[in-house]
């Protein structure tokens, strides 16, 4: 029975998706993308205890692979940390809409859960309540999605841009600024990879030539965004360690590879994720729709079908919307 005094509110956001890694930073940097994301409504409920979660089916994802119990689902236990840190004396009807294709290493399950959190600090509107707060809340969505608290995912699609996240830091999430005029190409080919089985294989050491010769990759790409050396970024961008063990999981993957390299203007290209989407930074819009188009032909090649997404950088992280049927604003 609802209480004679309670008022039901209604808020909705978005979540972006994101580049997890960005190919030279496992689970250290992420890129959140334009366009496309994770939207979530949430409804108050007077029973504190209560968290309802449902789909909207127009989403590009089959609800039904998504577990509905909030202790399974990453909205729901992002939404259940806050609810516990924060004693609230209300719950939620969770409304989500996936626009993230399941499984994509585009980091779905992080924009749902960040989504989630943004949403419920609106309702919520204390001023104790940090954007610090929110990020520890969606990490505990990632946990369940992966088995692994990596901020990689819920960073970006919380601060937009790009990312450098790791518990060392006291302050997790630092900012590494991005030059203007770079694009992202996107592409993601259907079929799936479960984050969690794309961990379980790697191998749990690494050779020291190995992490020398990727600590300068990651500490060039560093300076190249923050310096806009588009040079070094270019020679940076690559993957010695983690793509050679995962890219058995892509289809075609040394043909989409040579194809991305292949256009003239590629800076740089890589596994987003845990795959299987794969990505590319360049300097125009065009080669990035070009590069899209060669890595989608060689995924058409293989048998699979593929959609792309062209992103200008740097990408806005989550915000709230007017309503459900707001579509996400893309920056052209
Ligand atoms: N850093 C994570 C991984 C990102 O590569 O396993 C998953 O999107």
């Amino acid at each position: 029975m609802s209480s004679p005094k309670f008022k039901s509110l209604r808020t909705t956001a978005f979540a972006p998706a994101s580049i997890g890694n960005v190919g030279v930073g496992f689970d250290i940097l992420g890129l959140a993308i334009d366009g496309v994301g994770d939207t979530v409504e949430l409804t108050t409920l007077p029973d504190s205890n209560a968290i309802m979660i449902s789909f909207d089916n127009h989403g590009q994802t089959s609800p039904s692979a998504i577990p509905v119990d909030p202790k399974k689902n990453t909205a729901g236990a992002a939404l259940l940390t806050m609810q516990e840190d924060l004693h609230l004396p209300f719950g939620f009807n969770v409304k989500m809409r996936k626009g993230i294709p399941l499984g994509s290493g585009m980091g779905g399950s992080a924009a749902s859960a960040v989504a989630a959190v943004v949403a419920a600090a609106k309702i919520v509107r204390t001023t104790k309540l940090t954007r610090k707060h929110l990020f520890s809340y969606a990490l505990e969505g990632e946990r369940i999605a992966s088995g692994a608290a990596h901020p990689d995912n819920v960073a970006p699609s919380l601060y937009g841009g790009l990312t450098l996240s790791s518990p060392l830091f006291a302050r997790q999430v630092k900012m590494v600024p991005l030059p203007r005029g770079l694009f992202c190409a996107l592409v993601h080919p259907d079929v799936r990879v479960e984050t969690k089985l794309a961990r379980q294989i790697l191998r749990p050491d690494i050779n020291m030539q190995s992490f020398v010769h990727q600590s300068a990759l990651v500490a060039g790409f560093v300076l190249g965004c923050s310096n806009a050396d588009f040079d070094l970024i270019g020679e940076s961008l690559r993957d010695l360690v983690i793509e050679p063990q995962r890219q058995h999981l892509i289809p075609a993957f040394e043909n989409v590879k040579r194809a991305a390299y292949s256009v003239h203007g590629c800076l740089g290209f890589s596994i987003s994720g845990s795959g299987p989407s794969v990505f590319a930074l360049t300097r125009s819009r065009p080669v990035a729709e070009k590069i899209a188009h060669e890595i989608s032909t060689q995924f058409r090649l293989a048998g699979v079908t593929s959609q792309a997404y062209i992103s200008r950088l740097p990408a806005r992280g989550a915000r709230l919307v007017p309503n459900w049927r707001t579509p996400a604003k893309v920056n052209k």
